[in-house]
């Protein structure tokens, strides 16, 4: 069932005291530790003043060249610890007559059916609130190859409105953000989970109940670079891709690196075969049956 709020909460806090809470209540990265205890992020909301003087800073740090901050411009880190990080987002309306309407839409995501390899928990904080459309898919059943049919529960469409809370699950609901009327700010409590990077996160496409491609995720990134190896490539390359096929953590990579290698090295192969398991990693051995090496997964 889709996690989405219009919580009663009145306690006013600031980023340090939010994150604080989380790592205080939050003992576990669970749905349910999480949901139970969303008023952390909701009382943060009720705080009226504290973002406008973190932009401030941020436009003074461009100034001074102190701006450190890697992510996307609209995207503002408030607080970080181990466990959890805060962010802010502006969403823009979109101009249909812009020369960058291209650019401006990558950069929101807007209109992008995808979900998230981590828990976010998001508020909305100011303006009218971006329209989300929100399914849900279980991440179990399905191997992320492109064209693979997915699963979707039933649409439900809201609004972000100031005070509204949804909960986008780790590889669990699928959404796809519409441009708001007018700017719109939220703020998202994220789990900082370490197995992040090895899972994947999809873009889809809900009409078609597929998966088309993966969302410029670590994962998505690790696979792509895999990719340029059969291009360029060495007897080092042959060692390192070796090395991921017997031991790296992530299964898709395993079987990237695996398909790589087909190409550039089949020699390399047997031995892998005959001393790992990657033979018998489902999608690999039916690949391997169809004789086809080139890498199915998604990339974006
Ligand atoms: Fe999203």
């Amino acid at each position: 069932m889709l996690l989405i709020s219009d919580l009663d909460e009145t306690r006013s806090i600031d980023p340090e005291e939010c994150l604080a809470l989380a790592n205080e209540y939050i003992r576990e990265n669970s749905v349910d530790a999480i949901w139970e205890n969303s008023w952390i992020l909701r009382a943060l909301a009720n705080n009226r003043t504290f973002l406008l003087e973190r932009y401030h800073e941020r436009l003074k740090s461009y100034w001074s060249g102190d701006e450190k901050d890697k992510f996307q411009p609209q995207s503002l880190e408030l607080a970080r610890g181990n466990q959890f990080y805060i962010r802010s987002n502006i969403w823009m309306p979109l101009d249909a007559a812009s020369r960058t309407l291209e650019f401006e839409q990558k950069l929101f995501a807007y209109n992008i059916p995808h979900d998230h390899n981590f828990q976010l928990l998001t508020v909305g904080y100011y303006g009218p609130g971006y329209p989300t459309e929100i399914y849900e898919y279980d991440s179990d059943c399905v191997t992320g190859e492109i064209g693979e049919k997915v699963d979707l529960s039933d649409k439900v469409d809201t609004i972000l409105t100031p005070g509204r809370m949804i909960f986008y699950r780790q590889n669990k609901d699928i959404h796809i953000q519409h441009t708001p009327p007018e700017m719109s700010v939220s703020l998202n409590l994220s789990v900082a989970d370490t197995n992040t990077d090895l899972l994947p996160q999809y873009i889809f496409d809900v009409d078609e109940h597929a998966i088309v491609g993966g969302a410029g995720d670590l994962h998505s990134n690790r696979l792509f670079l895999l990719d340029l190896f059969r291009t360029i490539n060495d007897a080092n390359t042959v060692e390192i891709l070796s090395d991921f096929v017997r031991h790296f953590d992530c299964t898709r990579t395993r079987v990237t690196a695996f398909q790589v290698l087909q190409d550039i090295e089949p020699d390399a192969c047997i031995p892998l075969l005959a001393k790992t398991d990657i033979g018998s990693i489902p999608y690999l051995s039916k690949q391997l049956a169809r004789g086809n090496t080139a890498r199915e997964y998604s990339r974006f």
